[in-house]
């Protein structure tokens, strides 16, 4: 399966999933890497590892709708069966939902429904919750509101700040993403309104109780 990768900072997620696809656990390619800013270590890795790379700037385009409009073209351009929003901080708009319906997942560093948006880590700890962890989900129209594939759940343990917590939270992200993306591509998991496992162990493979 084709897969576009969506990111906006540092890829550890991306490598996570390249380093997964080389070692036979992850039936993906990544065909590109795509971001929305231009200093983004993501693509340094993806250039590192000889993957297609492309920058489509929100200041470049009038507004949103139009930025989102050429960051549909531009994934479209790379024909992807999915696309992968790892630490993508932007919300996508209508054009991409309508473009790739049901075929953009997203990992955020939280159990939603608690604790979407930009600090999922951060909210956790204000809030004093004792456990935190990812969240893999379908996107939608919603801020990280998509049918829920899959998650990982880790302690928030005393002392813990938002980069401690973070840093567990992406152990987690690093294994659970690139296998929910195997699953979807041995179709082991039906990506739709409401996403289906072909099995028990499909469904149990996408829940994680870490630490
Ligand atoms: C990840 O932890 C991801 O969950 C988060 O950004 C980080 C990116 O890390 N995404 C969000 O907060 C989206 N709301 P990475 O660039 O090292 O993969």
């Amino acid at each position: 399966m084709k897969i576009a990768v969506l990111a906006s900072g540092r890829g550890s997620n991306l490598r996570a999933i390249v380093e997964a696809i080389d070692r036979g656990a992850c039936a993906a390619e990544v065909v590109a890497v795509v971001s929305d800013k231009a200093d983004a270590a993501a693509l340094d890795f993806a250039n590192e590892r000889g993957i297609a790379t492309a920058v489509v700037l929100p200041k470049a385009y009038a507004d949103r709708p139009a930025w989102d409009a050429a960051l549909a073209e531009t994934v479209a351009s790379y024909s992807p069966g999915l696309v992968v929003l790892a630490g993508f901080m932007r919300i996508v708009g209508a054009s991409m939902i309508a473009r790739f319906a049901h075929r953009i997942v997203n990992v955020h560093p939280a159990l939603l429904p608690s604790f979407p948006g930009a600090h999922g880590a951060r909210d956790a700890i204000a809030k004093g919750v004792r456990i935190s962890g990812c969240t893999v989900h379908l996107v939608d129209a919603g801020v990280d509101t998509g049918p829920i594939l899959a998650q990982a759940a880790v302690p928030v343990l005393p002392g813990d700040d938002e980069g401690s917590l973070q840093s567990r939270i992406q152990r987690c992200e690093h294994a659970l993403l690139p296998r929910v993306i195997d699953l979807i591509a041995r179709g082991e998991i039906t990506l739709g309104d409401r996403p289906t496992f072909a099995s028990e162990a499909a469904a149990a493979a996408t829940v994680m109780l870490a630490g």
